[in-house]
């Protein structure tokens, strides 16, 4: 295949991956979307493959046989992930993103001819930058995504782990990586590459230990970001276009995500970054001490008030995705609807343990798309309501966010549950949700708690309704 015809085909599926992102806007488009992005990377990638074929029939077959290894991985992973686990299973892909990076940019020191970037130890400066950008930010994103994997997965704390004097530190650690690049431009010694990823890696911890658990959605899009622009600098270097257009779009894409998830919480982003919030309250020793008493209702009891209804706002949040109770609900929406009740979805930015969590599983369960409605939308219509339905959802119900100045969610805007007729609590106990925070709504006159598992308690709703 020539250089043209390759450039051609880069460009066109750098079009199909913009599609791709355009279609993911919007429930309705997302498939098509989806479909847009798988077809581009299959452009990219069987490009990439015929560009090269003359580099050899043996590395051929070698990329051939890793990508089968790769996919067989990635199609396993992907039919056996819990959606609840997705953050996670993103965060590991970002890593990889960010350990490709690096290995990218170290075989392209090793193997200059091979990438067409001269002979060694004459390998152009420019080069050189944008391999020592491509590493550090692959190693920072590597380390940084591991860590927050491991946070998310609670095989290491989620509370921030704070380290005295960490700003200093990390911004002696950015000075040093600037002046190792500097060095290894001028230098190309080997050595000295390896010194920036070392920096580098280190860095990636520092950066995401002191980040509090309920930071972590930010952090992961960040890393995201991260990855693009790792992805992208490795682009440059291999003078590849489907790379740089598609690296540039996930960085960007990355930060204008972490941009809204900041707005979603009430945060400003550099806090994030910097870290320290989150965790200042354990998420169980907040429930433990509780004594005051709570209105405790039946499925029944919730029948008859949902079936009175004139108007019923349901707000899922993470139980729901736990319990997969999405498809009960959806029932009991019909039901009501054929009694004539309004019923309307309210859904939080930052609802779930992903961006979109919520919209997908109601979209799974066949929720008409005009039924559901964003945190700004719906607010106002919860003083008309009957009912506020909560199931599985807890933070983004909690008036702490709008009164206590000390909680660690003060600030984050917030579903005013509270201003409906009466608030219908699903859930197993009174334990807080992600940020570990207590709410103080359980506890209020207009509140029924239903407890139990919310699949079985949307069940039996459904059946009390019948
Ligand atoms: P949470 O505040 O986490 O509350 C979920 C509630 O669901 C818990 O209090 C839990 O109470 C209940 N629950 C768990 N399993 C259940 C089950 N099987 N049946 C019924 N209830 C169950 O959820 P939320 O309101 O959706 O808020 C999301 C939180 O996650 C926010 O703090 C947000 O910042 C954070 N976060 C969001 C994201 C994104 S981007 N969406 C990513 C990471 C973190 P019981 O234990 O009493 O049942």
């Amino acid at each position: 295949m020539n250089a043209n015809l390759a450039a051609l085909l880069y460009l066109a599926s750098g079009v199909l991956f913009i599609l791709a992102l355009r279609g993911l806007s919007s429930p309705e488009t997302a498939r098509q979307g989806n479909r847009y992005g798988v077809i581009g990377m299959a452009v990219a990638v069987l490009t990439t493959l015929l560009y090269h074929l003359p580099a050899g029939f043996g590395s051929f077959v070698l990329v051939l046989i890793s990508i089968g290894i790769g996919a067989a991985i990635g199609i396993w992973r992907a039919r056996t992930i819990q959606m609840t686990a997705m953050p996670q299973l993103v965060a590991l892909f970002h890593a990889l993103v960010g350990l490709a990076a690096v290995f990218v940019a170290a075989s392209a020191l090793n193997a200059p001819q091979a990438f067409g970037l001269g002979a060694p130890d004459a390998i152009h400066a420019g080069s050189l930058i944008e391999m020592a950008i491509g590493a550090a930010i692959g190693a920072i994103t590597f380390t940084g995504s591991v860590i927050a994997y491991l946070k998310l997965d609670d095989k290491m704390t989620g509370r921030p782990i704070l380290i005295a004097n960490r700003h200093a530190i990390n911004i002696g650690l950015g000075i040093l990586l600037l002046i190792f690049a500097i060095a290894f431009s001028a230098t190309e010694a080997h050595f000295v590459f390896w010194l920036i990823v070392l920096v580098a890696l280190a860095l990636g911890v520092l950066l995401i230990i002191p980040i509090g658990g309920a930071d972590m959605p930010v952090v992961i899009s960040m890393l995201n970001s991260y990855s693009g622009w790792a992805a992208a600098a490795v682009g440059f270097t291999l003078g590849n276009l489907a790379l740089i257009i598609t690296g540039a779009l996930v960085g960007s894409s990355g930060a204008i995500l972490s941009y809204v998830m900041c707005k979603g919480m009430n945060r400003g982003f550099v806090s994030v970054i910097l870290g320290g919030f989150g965790g200042e309250v354990a998420p169980k020793e907040a429930g433990a001490a509780e004594t005051r008493q709570v209105k405790q209702g039946s499925a029944e009891e919730a029948a008859k008030l949902l079936g009175k209804a004139k108007k019923v706002i349901v707000v899922p949040g993470y139980g729901l995705a736990v319990a997969q109770a999405q498809h009960a609900l959806r029932e009991i929406a019909d039901v009501l609807k054929k009694k004539g009740v309004e019923v309307k979805y309210a859904i939080h930015p930052v609802a779930g343990r992903m961006p979109g969590h919520m919209n997908v599983l109601l979209a799974e369960a066949n929720v008409p798309y005009d039924e559901v409605f964003e945190l700004k939308e719906i607010n106002p219509e919860f003083s008309e309501a009957d009912v506020a339905l909560v199931i599985g959802a807890n933070d983004v119900t909690n008036p702490a966010a709008k009164t206590d100045p000390s909680s660690p969610i003060y600030g984050m805007p917030i579903l005013d549950v509270e201003e409906a007729k009466t608030v219908l609590f699903v859930k197993r106990g009174l334990g807080s949700g992600y940020a570990g925070v207590e709410n103080e709504l359980f506890f209020r006159d207009n509140t029924l708690m239903l407890f139990g598992d919310a699949k079985k308690m949307a069940e039996s709703i459904l059946r009390a309704l019948d």
